[in-house]
């Protein structure tokens, strides 16, 4: 049999119809089932997944080819409207290949909700009820059907916490549950809904509200990224030529920035989020709880921190990332959404536990691919072709004189949209 393999030699060069062939033979799909994969699904999805739905609203999907993560090859999906955020985390995995290593390890499935409960009589007795109650308030939630519980998740820990605030004081019951194969959101926020009136009746107050929080440090991956220093080695024309040594040493310096400096950091993690939320996207799950995971994390001590490290270690230069990440595998959309379910089975079908693992690591190649490329030929200029095309389009120049205006302006050194509507006003003066 022929080991499968997401190297694909010039990938990035072959027609659209040729690269969704090659997407095909990657993941064993039939012409019919590859239909699925480009063809939107029908509106009666839409309107079954989204209230006021009038329809579909489509993003480009694409694939990042070279990608072997803790050993096992990946055409990795990508639903994401930046035009160039492919090629740099492609080039990164062609180095892993070359003589790198890309490995990734989940640490649990363990999240948790909240339930907030004011208009108390007594603080102090309303605590103590509960946590005198902790073993049936948990038995209680996972008596529930449902396949969480079934299959050995659940409820595994139940904390009171009293607040004493100028608004008023209020006591709040946090929950941590294993949601296992499951994004967990529904599932726990569900379970705290129906453990409101029992709480409520132990502490005579109210319930106020019941809501997981996307606050997940116990749902952490972990990434390594080892790059060989001498492949990062840079000599193309109009750049200055640089050693592996030398390119690996600015790429240390540019994360040493990151961590001093938040504003910094921000953007050194939206680079990371680039790669884990286009994933995200394309398997069906939910970005802005997967951003507000990442960055409360980043946050965790009181500074805004990068949610990985850099340093040689030896030959290599290294990165470790460690991030939660709250995606599923099951529930949502997964099921019903075709597109989805064709993604998930160009990926091979994976675990909760191992498609995290690759979101992670593909946080961890788009980070370095946006260090390297900052700190070599600058993102403006890496953006390229599809660059100009976004600077042509925001210049107002029509349809028909688009490509010829981007092939002019591909040999202009500061490319602008200024540059663009000179070139289009140059065309109509030579076509009158
Ligand atoms: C752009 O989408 C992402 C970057 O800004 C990340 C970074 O600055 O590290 C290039």
């Amino acid at each position: 049999m022929v080991k499968k393999t997401s190297r694909i030699p010039g990938f990035s060069k072959l027609t659209l119809e040729q690269r969704i062939q090659k997407v095909a033979e990657f993941a064993d799909f039939s012409p019919e089932m590859l239909k699925a994969l480009i063809v939107s699904p029908d509106t009666k999805l839409s309107e079954r997944m989204m209230e006021c739905s009038a329809g579909w609203f489509n993003l480009p999907l694409g694939f990042v080819p070279n990608v072997i993560v803790n050993g096992r090859e990946y055409l990795v999906p990508y639903a994401i409207e930046e035009p160039s955020n492919i090629s740099g985390p492609a080039k990164m995995a062609s180095l892993v290949r070359e003589g790198g290593s890309l490995e990734a390890r989940y640490h649990g499935s363990i999240m948790a909700g909240q339930l907030q409960i004011i208009n108390l009589p007594s603080m102090q007795t309303a605590r103590e009820a509960v946590e005198q109650e902790r073993d049936n308030l948990l038995k209680e939630i996972n008596c529930q059907k449902n396949t969480i519980n079934a299959s050995g998740g659940g409820a595994k820990a139940i904390e009171a916490k009293p607040y004493f605030t100028a608004g008023g004081n209020f006591l709040v019951i946090q929950v941590e549950f294993d949601v296992l194969e499951g994004f967990g959101a529904g599932h726990i926020t569900r379970s705290m809904e129906e453990i409101a009136p029992t709480v409520e009746r132990l502490t005579k107050g109210e319930a106020n509200l019941s809501i997981l929080t996307n606050y997940a440090p116990k749902r952490l991956v972990d990434a390594t990224l080892k790059l060989p220093i001498r492949l990062l080695k840079r000599e193309r024309e109009g750049e200055k030529t640089r050693t592996g040594e030398e390119v690996a040493q600015r790429m240390l310096l540019a994360y040493q920035f990151a961590a001093e400096n938040p504003q910094r950091a921000v953007t050194y993690n939206k680079g990371i989020m680039n790669g884990v939320d286009a994933l995200l996207t394309a398997t069906g799950n939910d970005t802005r709880a997967q951003e507000a995971a990442a960055h409360s994390y980043a946050a965790r001590d009181g500074k805004y921190r990068p949610l990985s490290r850099w340093k040689k270690e030896g030959d290599y230069l290294v990165q470790r990332l460690q991030m939660p990440v709250t995606l599923g595998t099951i529930g949502g959309i997964i099921k019903s959404h075709s597109q989805v379910e064709m993604v998930l089975r160009i990926l091979g079908d994976p675990s909760t536990k191992e498609l995290s693992e690759l979101a992670a690591a593909m946080g961890a190649l788009q980070g370095a691919a946006a260090n390297y490329t900052l700190v070599t030929r600058g993102i403006s200029n890496a953006h390229g072709g599809l660059n100009l095309y976004n600077l042509a389009t925001s210049a107002g120049i029509p349809l028909e004189y688009l490509s010829g205006v981007v092939e002019e302006m591909r040999s202009l050194p500061r490319p602008s949209s200024h540059a663009a509507r000179q070139i289009y006003e140059k065309f109509l003066a030579k076509n009158k």
